[in-house]
């Protein structure tokens, strides 16, 4: 039987217009552009205003179908990637589905900032096992609906954004995904949550009046930073080691973008320039599993991405999860 790669054909992205700078959230909190880029390397990120998290996905699907020069009629799965929906029910997947016209499966996933990686993997298992020849993954996020803004020590990390990519069966052996590792550490869990329904003692007699802000994101960041200095060398070596490569096949590494000190230590621990690790969070802040995608779609426009290259790409977050996927262009 003919070996079947997951081969990206399609890549898109869609911001919010509305940019919040650092000088604009010290107005807000008790901050400054200095101690936010020293610590952080984000200078500005997107907010939507007046826009759902699946409006975001549904502009970012349009434009890498369009890359991919498919129609939505093609497509045998959709994959949405979100720890900030709209809603429980309908999915998000659905919402857009039905909007671009695709009659298909759809189905959500939420492991929070790993979410594309983890939808990569799903996408190519259903791809390489033969039940799905094209599959579209969107990863969209509204973050700032979960984020409390008189909270310093989260709301300079976060935008809003949303990226997509089309995933195509080949028969081209050295082509598309070559191996995928996925992981998590629940004993991390406390250090970043978002509660999404409150506890109720008893439903029956229960006050409904919901406090909103239970719901905002909170995070220790210094268990974080200790996580991520394992986790994500762990998922790297592994998807390396799975695709039979070195650090130095690596053409891209294209991270979840959370924080350039993260990025600072992959580039060490592995010996690469920075220039191999693609970084844009000066603009766009953590904007969660968007970040990834939103990061590829950057690259295509700038003209970066070429046949032939390997690209790593490494996500991690709430969960904790982690993990990384080796694509070959
Ligand atoms: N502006 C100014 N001061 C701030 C601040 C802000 N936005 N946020 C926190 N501080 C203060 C703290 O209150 C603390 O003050 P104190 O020493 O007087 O108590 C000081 O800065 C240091 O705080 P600390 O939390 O130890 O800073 P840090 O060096 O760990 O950096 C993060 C904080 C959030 C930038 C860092 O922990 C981080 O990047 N964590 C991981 C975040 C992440 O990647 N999350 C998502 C994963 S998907």
């Amino acid at each position: 039987m003919a070996i079947i790669n997951s081969k990206l054909i399609g890549i898109g992205s869609y911001v919010p217009d509305f940019v919040l700078t650092n000088d604009m959230l010290e107005q807000l909190v008790d901050t400054n552009d200095e101690w936010i880029v020293k610590r952080t390397g984000i200078r500005e990120r997107h907010i939507a205003k007046g826009m759902r998290t699946w409006e975001l996905g549904f502009k970012a699907a349009e434009r890498a179908l369009q890359n991919a020069g498919i129609t939505a009629d093609k497509l045998d799965m959709i994959i949405v990637t979100t720890c900030s929906p709209d809603f429980y029910s309908p999915i998000e997947a659905s919402v857009i589905q039905e909007k671009l016209g695709a009659k298909c499966a759809a189905m959500d996933l939420n492991t929070c900032c790993s979410g594309f990686v983890y939808a990569s993997d799903v996408a190519d298992s259903f791809i390489k096992c033969g039940k799905a020849k094209t599959v579209l993954v969107i990863s969209a996020e509204t973050l700032s609906r979960v984020t409390d803004y008189t909270d310093r020590g989260t709301c300079v990390l976060l935008g809003d954004g949303a990226g997509a990519v089309v995933y195509a069966a080949t028969e081209e052996t050295d082509k598309g995904i070559l191996s995928s590792y996925t992981s998590s550490d629940g004993s991390g869990a406390e250090y970043l949550y978002m509660e999404a329904l409150p506890l109720e003692e008893d439903p029956l007699k229960a006050d409904r009046s919901y406090d909103q802000s239970k719901r905002f994101l909170k995070m220790a960041g210094a268990p974080v930073v200790r996580f991520t200095a394992w986790a994500v060398p762990q998922a790297i070596d592994e998807a390396l080691h799975r695709a039979g490569l070195e650090a130095s096949d690596i053409d891209w590494v294209v991270p979840h973008q959370a924080n350039l000190r993260i990025l600072d230590v992959i580039a060490k621990k592995y010996n690469l320039p920075m220039e191999k690790i693609y970084v844009n969070l000066d603009r766009f802040g953590n904007t969660s599993s968007a970040s990834i995608p939103l990061a590829l779609d950057e690259m295509r426009q700038k003209g970066m991405l070429h046949e032939g290259q390997t690209i790593v790409c490494t996500g991690f977050g709430g969960g904790l999860t982690f993990g990384a996927f080796v694509i070959k262009l």
